[in-house]
Formats: structure tokens, sequence, C-alpha cells
């Protein structure tokens, strides 16, 4: 039997966790997993059907009524499908933030979505970013990383990406609204974000991407022969 490697990258929003993962995932030829995806593909869900993310009762029955997988295109990357339409673009527009952080401190939907997570790291040697992946979805990983920025390095990065794609919305607002869903995504009961006691850390306020990178791929050959 083959068995596969993962490496798990947990931390804040904008900590640049997938920006890191996918060139590392690249320079390893590991699959890239990007679990907030998944979440986000959740409460796209259910406000489209007009419901309160944050109100387990509006939120459980559509459980039901979800369909989700993860396929990869051509590009190599990782395209969320929502009942068969392809949803990749629509769930990074900046609100549905909010929802997928607020539907994800619901255990029920943490459960509904962990067996999809490990199905993936028993098919492929996997980097999995998120925020409990090296506490919960994937506590034997061989590597575990958590990333963290300042705020203010972390709103600036978040800024300049939703400018890039053409949303207005001013740095303070951004600020705010990441400082929140860490505080919600921290505090949760289920699976919060937190540090697992095996994980490395590594702050990136100070580094480019380059060095991160560089850093991260150190990291990972002390603890995997690849
Ligand atoms: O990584 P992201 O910003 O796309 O994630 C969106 C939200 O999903 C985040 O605020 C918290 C939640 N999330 C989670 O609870 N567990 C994960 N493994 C990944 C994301």
């Amino acid at each position: 039997m083959t068995t596969f490697h993962s490496i798990a990258i947990d931390g804040p929003s904008g900590a640049g966790k997938s920006t890191m993962a996918k060139a590392l995932a690249k320079r390893l030829g590991f699959l890239y997993v990007d679990t907030g995806a998944i979440y986000r593909t959740v409460g796209l869900y259910v406000a489209r059907q007009g419901r309160d993310c944050s109100k387990p009762a509006e939120v459980l029955p559509c459980l039901d009524e979800i369909h989700l997988s993860l396929t990869y295109g051509e590009d190599g990357l990782q395209h969320m499908i929502l009942n068969g339409e392809d949803v990749t673009a629509a769930i990074r527009e900046n609100e549905v933030s909010r929802y997928a952080s607020q539907v994800s401190a619901i255990p029920e939907v943490r459960t509904f979505l962990l067996e999809m997570q490990r199905d993936l790291a028993r098919r492929h040697h996997v980097i999995m970013d998120g925020r409990d992946i090296g506490t919960v979805v994937l506590p034997q990983a061989e590597v575990k990383i958590f990333l963290t920025a300042s705020v203010e390095q972390r709103a600036l990065r978040r800024h300049r990406e939703l400018l890039q794609k053409g949303e207005t919305i001013s740095l303070e607002t951004i600020r705010e609204e990441l400082i929140q869903r860490d505080e919600r995504d921290s505090s949760r009961a289920a699976a919060p974000l937190k540090k697992a006691e095996d994980a490395v850390e590594l702050d990136t306020s100070a580094l480019t991407l380059e060095e991160s990178v560089e850093a991260l791929l150190t990291i990972v050959k002390e603890r995997i022969s690849i």
C-alpha cells in the first residue's frame, strides 16, 4: 500500500497560507487542498437561499441539499463544484468570507466536511491549508506549519487582492473584518483556530513571498525525505 505524505498549514485569515501552499505544492508535486474554499462553498449556498449563516436551525436543513465536489482544472488549480455549478470565482467575493466563518462555527457543518478532507489525504500527497488541519483533520500530518503575520500586513495583502479583482473596499474595513473573523474562528468551541503543539510557527510579516516559500521548504525537507 502506498503511503501518502501530508503537510498541514494552518493560520489566521490573510497570513498567506494559500499563496505559500500553492507555491510549495508546485515545487513538491503535491496536491494543494484549500479547505477554506469548501467552507466558503457551504456559506455561499446557505446565503443564496436567503438564510442566516450564523443560525444552525437555518443552516442545517441546507446540508441535505448540498452536493460538493472538488476538481482540479488543467491549470492545476482547485475548483469548487456546488450542485454541478463551478463556484470557484463566486466564493472569493468579500462577503462570502463572513458566511464561511459563520457556518464553520457549527459543529455539524464541520462533521459534514471532515471525511471529504481526510479522503483526499488518503489518496494523494497533500498540502492542505485551513484552521484545524494539524489539530483535527490530519493530526498525523508529518509536517505542520502555523503561518502568521501581523494584522496590518494581512489587511494590506487582502486589500491588494480585492483591488486587483475590482472590489473597492477600504483598508480599515478589511482590517476590522479580519479582526472579527480571527476572533470568531479562534473562539468557537468546534475545532477553533489554534496552533497544534507539534506545529512549527512561521511569521511572514517581514518576509517576501520567495523568502517565505524557502523557509517553508526548509521546514518540510527536515521532516520528509522527498
Ligand atoms: O481560508 P479562508 O479565509 O478561505 O476560510 C474561510 C473561513 O472558513 C474562515 O474564516 C474559517 C473557515 N475555515 C475553517 O473553519 N476551517 C478550515 N479548515 C478552513 C476554513
